[in-house]
């Protein structure tokens, strides 16, 4: 079989998150290896791929409703290979004039990122560490791009459970709220842990791609501290802002993630 072709400088060799995330959401941004990661982590729990595709849907939501809040600029940190409903696309149908940069430390993401955004000026791609408050927010492009007298909307999407406590997620979040100013958003979405089934899901995250720590429902609104909660508060991702009424039993897929939104007083 031939070798799939790769964007240079990509190692193809190893999976990584942002294309196993890809593989989920049914992309073509990925490769043996990714594939074969998901498949695994579905061997053990089917809904995996859906889930997917669950929480992509609340972001979508969480930049429609900042939009409509009246926020123009966003950071989307961790931000993924762009996918359907790009963080953009949803807050440029709100506002056309909404500005966005996508921070990821993947460098695929900048790969096709590129192409994506040829023609918009409004919008880049970053590759970038996210733990690193100071780089992501010294950078050319976030300069250009983002006005830190305006409100921003700060986006921690399926991204903070990549991280572990050591890691101080918490200040990270904090060290990105403190340089936006009040009427600043601050929407997350994360692996709850709710018991063994969400811990075996953790296990094999580990052990799959090396990392992965479910937090409970309190340890995710824990995040929001020192900021506004706004309803409905943290809740499984079916619940926040539905477009539908979600059904009455969530499926494990539909659980996986918790999800809130807070702004910066
Ligand atoms: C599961 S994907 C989520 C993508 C998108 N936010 C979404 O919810 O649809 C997590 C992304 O975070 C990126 N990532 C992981 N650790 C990171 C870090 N320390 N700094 C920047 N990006 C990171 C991965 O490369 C991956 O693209």
């Amino acid at each position: 079989m031939p070798a799939e072709w790769a964007p240079q400088g990509i190692d193809t060799s190893r999976p990584s998150v942002a294309r196993v995330y890809d593989v989920a959401l049914g992309g073509k941004d990925n490769f043996a290896v990714d594939r074969a990661v998901a498949q695994r982590l579905q061997d053990g729990l089917p809904e995996i791929m859906s889930m997917a595709r669950v929480n992509r849907a609340t972001l979508g939501r969480a930049v429609r409703l900042m939009a409509e809040r009246g926020v123009r600029q966003f950071l989307d940190l961790g931000a993924g290979l762009p996918s359907a409903d790009n963080t953009h696309q949803v807050a440029q149908r709100v506002a056309a004039a909404s500005r966005v940069v996508y921070v990821d430390k993947d460098p695929i993401v900048l790969a096709h990122g590129r192409a994506l955004l040829a023609d918009d000026d409004r919008t880049a791609v970053i590759t970038a560490d996210l733990r690193d408050p100071e780089t992501v927010l010294g950078h050319p492009e976030v300069a250009r791009l983002i006005d830190f007298s305006q409100p921003v909307g700060v986006l921690f999407v399926a991204i903070l459970h990549h991280l572990h406590d050591d890691e101080d997620p918490k200040g990270i979040v904090d060290a990105y709220m403190s340089a936006v100013p009040s009427g600043s958003h601050l929407f997350v979405s994360h692996f709850c842990d709710f018991g063994p089934l969400s811990q075996e899901l953790q296990r094999r995250f580990l052990e799959l791609l090396g990392t992965g720590r479910f937090r409970t429902s309190k340890e995710i609104t824990a995040f929001f501290d020192g900021y506004e909660l706004l309803p409905p508060g943290v809740v499984p991702n079916p619940q926040w802002h539905p477009d539908e009424p979600p059904p009455a039993d969530l499926s494990l897929a539909q659980r996986m993630h918790y999800a809130g939104m807070a702004r910066k007083p």
